[in-house]
């Protein structure tokens, strides 16, 4: 019986990836121009730093972590996301230390035991930034305009920035209160899960996807009139430093994150083109995530975005021609399987010259490799043939212009690389 991948795990076959290549080298140099440097951590961690950093009444935590005992017996988790990584491997090597802030970025998979649909996966990918140590708004808005400027930049139209904040320790408690006042008349009312988000954290009920929970909080009590007064100046300060980037936003009261370790400001950034799965990216700030992790008091903030979602909204709009290299440049074609050795050494120049080439490995025609040279879009194909053999030359075929020429072997490389300049 035939074995498929296990649910909620997709394939990127190489008609596919070099879509990807192209997306992450985009999304890297767009990092590294802000003044991120790429980390790479474990895609398993110890299931406690997730139940400390993310948050134990968290859905994530609750139900969606892959959880498994190793043979040591060790409580392990496959990263559901990457901050609570990003801030352990921070910790562990006293990054603290050196010059702040420190500003990382990251690219991998990452994995919840979510129900599949469009968009939604069981293992996906996150693109992430992370910097740490500063406190400066103006960090808030330069990471929120990176999110917006990938999109800009991938030329994905209709993104809007869901702008919110969720306060701090100080001014929370006492807007929690508040907000459970409103809430506890429907409890009866609210979904399962909003039912039990009521104790633990009834913030988490406004921003419920049910419509019938929706219509409950329509009229909530907002965070905004409790903020204290360092949170009320931070959050005018990244909405004004983002105005004059001339970043839009719209003002979300109801953006609470489903991640416990946020602090004040908070954001997504959501395509609707995208259907029930419409957020691209989201972050915010966590000032105190690397206490929580057992690191000195150090403020921080990013984003993630899920790269399969970007995919999709980049291929629905498709107002991009990707620039997608060609995996063949140069064809090497016998006219008699006697040649075949000639061509390996040809081939071996050609590639050593740095440019992609491939011949034919299953016996093929002459006219056979000529159309399987077309179909894989190679530029241009060089025959080798008796004529050849005896002259010491090749036929070059470019199949772009449909023109061919002969070419003594010692000017090959550079005629192929000639022409390879000006396509
Ligand atoms: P998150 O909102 O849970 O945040 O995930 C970020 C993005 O990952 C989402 O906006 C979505 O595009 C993508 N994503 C999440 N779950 C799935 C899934 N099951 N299938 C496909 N894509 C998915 C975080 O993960 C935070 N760590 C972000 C952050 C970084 N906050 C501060 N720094």
């Amino acid at each position: 019986m035939e074995i498929s991948g296990p649910r909620g795990t997709h394939d990127i076959l190489p008609d596919e990836s070099s879509l990807w290549y192209y997306i992450e080298t985009n999304l890297r140099q767009m990092a590294e121009l802000y003044g991120y440097s790429e980390v790479r951590l474990p895609i398993f961690e110890h299931t406690e730093l997730f139940e400390r950093g993310v948050g134990d009444s968290t859905d994530i935590v609750q139900k969606e972590m892959y959880t498994f005992e190793d043979r040591g017996k060790r409580s392990l988790t496959l990263r559901p996301e990457g901050t609570a990584s990003c801030a352990r491997a921070f910790i562990e090597h006293k990054v603290y230390n050196q010059a702040q802030p420190t500003k990382w970025y990251y690219i991998g998979p990452m994995f919840r035991y979510d129900r599949p649909q469009a968009g939604r996966y069981r293992q996906f990918h996150q693109f992430g930034v992370e910097a740490f140590g500063s406190q400066d708004p103006n960090v808030d808005a330069e990471v929120i305009a990176i999110l917006v400027r990938i999109v800009e930049k991938l030329g994905i139209k209709n993104a809007e920035l869901h702008l919110n904040t969720v306060g701090c320790p100080d001014c929370r408690p006492l807007y929690r209160e508040r907000l459970l006042q409103y809430l506890t008349p429907f409890a009866g009312e609210l979904c399962n899960d909003c039912q039990q988000r009521l104790n633990k954290n009834p913030l988490r009920v406004l921003d419920c996807k049910t419509t019938h929970c929706r219509e409950v909080v329509k009229d909530h009590p907002t965070l905004h009139s409790y903020l204290c007064e360092r949170c009320g100046q931070h959050f005018e300060q990244v909405k004004s430093m983002l105005s004059s980037y001339k970043v839009d936003f719209v003002l979300d009261s109801q953006l609470v994150r489903g991640l416990d370790y946020y602090t004040r400001t908070a954001f997504e950034l959501l395509i609707p083109d995208l259907g029930a799965q419409a957020a691209v990216g989201g972050g915010g700030r966590y000032d105190g995530l690397i206490e929580e992790c057992g690191g000195p008091p150090t403020p921080g903030i990013g984003f993630a975005m899920g790269l399969e979602r970007l995919l999709l909204a980049a291929r629905k709009q498709a107002s991009q021609a990707w620039k997608i290299s060609p995996v063949m440049e140069v064809f090497v074609a016998v006219a008699d399987k006697e040649y075949d050795r000639d061509a390996c050494l040809l081939l071996d120049r050609i590639r050593q010259a740095g440019i992609k080439a491939d011949k034919d490995y299953l016996d093929r025609s002459l006219k056979a490799q000529m159309k399987y040279a077309g179909k894989n879009e190679a530029r241009l194909v060089v025959v080798i043939g008796e004529d050849e053999i005896k002259n010491d030359c090749y036929i070059l075929r470019d199949m772009k212009a449909k023109e061919q020429q002969d070419v003594p072997s010692s000017q090959i490389i550079d005629r192929i690389k000639s022409i390879l300049v000006t396509s």
